[in-house]
């Protein structure tokens, strides 16, 4: 490996903004994700962006259906993105929308690039029939017709690719088309589209070479073979080589509008992979950097992780765009496999499966527990892997907890009961190191090798198995024995320093999957730094000599048998049916918030208020003054920002509900002692209206609401 820095683009595939993330997306991330922060620990520099997948027609259809503008739709999806992101520890340095300026601009200069060529435009105008919806009056997308398809015959078969195969054809060459939309029958009609002429023996050549030099992983590259060759299949049917590419779709379509043809959109497949570098372009622009500069510089390398179902767009149509418009193609394109849970069905596209990471987050189950899981399980091999309940919490139980933890967890409170926290300063390091540690040290490079490689279950096995070579050396010395008959005793100490200059070095090779672990685990132990070559810094070397390392807390809780009962426990039939329609509105304008238990629940205290009195707030055009009473003997005075709604007389006399059990809050004009409840919409702006809650008469001051 080099020793100069190098610089890495890295990107995610850019998720449909039509739906929340599923476990899929985030299996994807972490994957990602885990190599990157490898790569920044090695000191390289990366820029890690993601976006929003925002055009196409099911999202202009799905939009229409939920009253709002498209754009309006996207960005509804766009603000649900963080909480995932944070919540499962993914540090992309930058996430975007394929509708951003930056998209369309760098979109349409691709393609005037592709048709200006001076060796020969690969755009070409064709006359095509399509597939024309004559109950709704509009050409059918493709992935609004739906039939048979016509290599393996799968049925219900979308019009552009089959799910099933991976083959990517014309709706036209669907067995048994129907509408989607309306399920007519649908009539074919003419209309001019836009190609890329791909089988251009220039592209022919280009994408032979690009995806057969070695880059690809084996088993992709030996299935894209397959596109290129021109042949008689087994059953009777015959395979084409590589067919032009139809760009364009018809008005109506959210999307980006061809140059020089107005009412023609490219289609989304077209502009989606030009977000990558719309999001780094939007990234490096905010950070005052040269987009251009760095595109130019022939040692940055680009690499794209994707699944096994979008091959065929990352590694014909994207690298032939980008060559044939004179840019940087990507240095690889990674693929993984699907996610299935518990054996079940393969992760649908947009059906999910039943673990709803979101659900994961809110019964308090740890983000690192499934990034280890999935690390163990995920190799370099485009495979599927398996999500199993039982196994899932016996890799975290038994091998996270029960081998790694269990190092820090028995050797950091013996080390403060007997030497005040602080390390031996010998046989840490170097040629006098002892022998546990030089065999964890010894790792480094292999461990590495598995990183760069992405066979990150090499990393957690070997982690493991040093893990337990560590357990073992405690064990066999039984230091709290040595320690029982002399509280000094040098041998112990020596034992307690190496094992925790182990588990320290043990947490840097896992730290690329477990950072919040990392960070307090090297925090409690006062190492300085994280980076890879801290791996052969000793312990005693990151502070001044005899410095104590602070008291052991807990790194992680075990998984329990309940919290996965509740993950997998179906949602209620309202939450179902959400899930299946999918692209409904936000109702009331925004996403429920995560679920909450009954307990989250009763820590709330709400209380029925009588509005005593109420009174304009002098230098606030905002906010009323109430007096309530809580039926507690006395009056509270709360601040409520509800002005623009109620005249103070409007509101004296009726009753409320109110959060009795908020921190008082200091604001600019007094004490607030809680809160009162009012609905509003999610888009103020657009649906004005604050409306104070008031319960049904009867109900008198004090009374708890639940
Ligand atoms: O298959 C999908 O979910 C697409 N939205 C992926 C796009 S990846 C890139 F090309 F933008
Ligand atoms: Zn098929």
């Amino acid at each position: 490996m080099t020793t100069s820095a190098r610089k890495l683009f890295v990107t995610t595939a850019l998720p449909y903004a039509n739906g929340n993330f599923h476990i899929g997306h985030i299996m994807e991330y972490i994957q990602a994700d885990i190599w990157v922060r490898y790569q920044r620990m090695q000191g390289n520099a990366v820029n890690f962006v993601g976006a929003d997948d925002t055009h196409g027609a099911p999202i202009m259809i799905a939009a229409e259906k939920a009253g709002k503008t498209p754009q309006q739709f996207v960005a509804d999806i766009a603000a649900g993105r963080k909480q995932y992101l944070d919540g499962f520890h993914i540090s992309f340095d930058n996430w975007h929308s394929t509708d951003a300026p930056e998209n369309h601009d760098l979109a349409r200069q691709i393609y005037r690039d592709l048709r200006d060529r001076a060796d020969g435009s690969l755009i070409e105008v064709r006359t095509i029939e399509q597939f024309f919806d004559p109950e709704k009056n509009m050409f059918l997308p493709d992935r609004y017709i739906k039939g048979e398809c016509p290599k393996c015959h799968a049925k219900d078969q979308y019009g552009d690719n089959c799910e099933v195969c991976g083959t990517v054809y014309a709706p036209t060459d669907l067995i048994n088309p129907f509408s989607a939309l309306s399920g007519a029958k649908p009539e074919l009609k003419h209309s001019e589209h836009f190609f890329f002429k791909l089988s251009d023996p220039r592209c022919v050549e280009f994408l032979e070479n690009w995806t057969q030099d070695g880059k690809l992983q084996p088993e992709v590259a030996n299935k894209i073979k397959e596109w290129f060759t021109v042949r008689t299949n087994p059953d009777g049917t015959t395979s084409e080589g590589l067919g032009d590419w139809d760009i364009s779709r018809d008005a109506p379509y959210f999307g980006i509008e061809i140059p020089d043809a107005p009412g023609k959109y490219f289609y989304v497949w077209l502009d989606a992979p030009v977000g990558y570098l719309a999001s780094l372009k939007n990234l490096l622009e905010k950070r005052g950097e040269s987009y251009d500069a760095y595109m130019a510089d022939p040692a940055m390398e680009q690499y794209h992780f994707i699944g096994k179902d979008i091959v065929t767009f990352h590694t014909l149509f994207w690298p032939a765009m980008l060559h044939f418009s004179g840019r940087k193609t990507p240095n690889n394109v990674f693929v993984h496999g699907f996610l299935t849970v518990n054996n079940g069905e393969k992760m649908s596209k947009s059906r999910g499966t039943g673990l709803d990471p979101l659900k994961y987050l809110s019964l308090n189950m740890n983000a690192e527990w499934l990034r280890y899981y999935l690390a163990a399980k995920l190799s370099a091999r485009n495979e599927d892997i398996d999500f199993n309940a039982e196994d899932f919490m016996l890799r975290v139980n038994s091998d996270l907890i029960g081998k790694y933890v269990n190092i820090a967890s028995r050797a950091a409170p013996l080390l403060h009961k007997y030497f005040e926290g602080k390390i031996r300063d010998h046989g840490l390091s170097g040629a006098g190191a002892h022998d546990v540690i030089k065999q964890v040290e010894a790792a480094e490079a292999a461990i590495a090798e598995y990183y760069e490689a992405r066979d990150f279950g090499k990393v957690t096995k070997t982690v493991m198995a040093l893990a337990d070579v560590v357990n073992k050396y405690v064990h066999e010395q039984a230091p709290w024995d040595m320690l029982k008959k002399f509280p000094e005793s040098p041998s112990a100490h020596e034992v307690l320093s190496v094992a925790l200059e182990s588990f320290r070095i043990l947490t840097i090779y896992l730290s690329p999957i477990l950072p919040q672990v990392a960070e307090q685990a090297l925090g409690f132990l006062k190492a300085s730094t994280s980076s890879w070559k801290a791996i052969h810094r000793p312990l005693t070397s990151h502070r001044p000599a005899d410095e104590a390392i602070l008291a052991y807390k807990h790194l992680m809780q075990r998984v329990t048998p309940e919290q996965l009962e509740a993950l997998f426990e179906p949602p209620a039939p309202a939450a179902q049916a959400q899930t299946a329609t999918e692209t409904v509105a936000a109702p009331g304008g925004e996403e429920l918030a995560p679920t909450i238990t009954i307990d989250d629940f009763t820590k709330l205290d709400l209380r029925i208020a009588l509005i005593v009195n109420c009174e304009p707030v002098e230098g606030s055009t905002k906010l009323l003054r109430l007096t309530l009473d809580v039926g507690e003997g006395r009056t509270r005075n709360v601040f409520s920002g509800i002005a623009s709604a109620y005249k103070p007389e409007d509101l004296v006399g009726k009753h409320t509900v109110m959060v009795a059990n908020l921190a008082p809050r200091k604001m600019k004009f007094g004490v607030s002692e809680g809160m009162v409840l009012a609905a509003s919409h999610g888009d103020e702006k657009a649906n004005p209206g604050i409306y104070v809650l008031n319960p049904w008469p009867g109900a008198t001051p004090g009374m708890r609401v639940r």
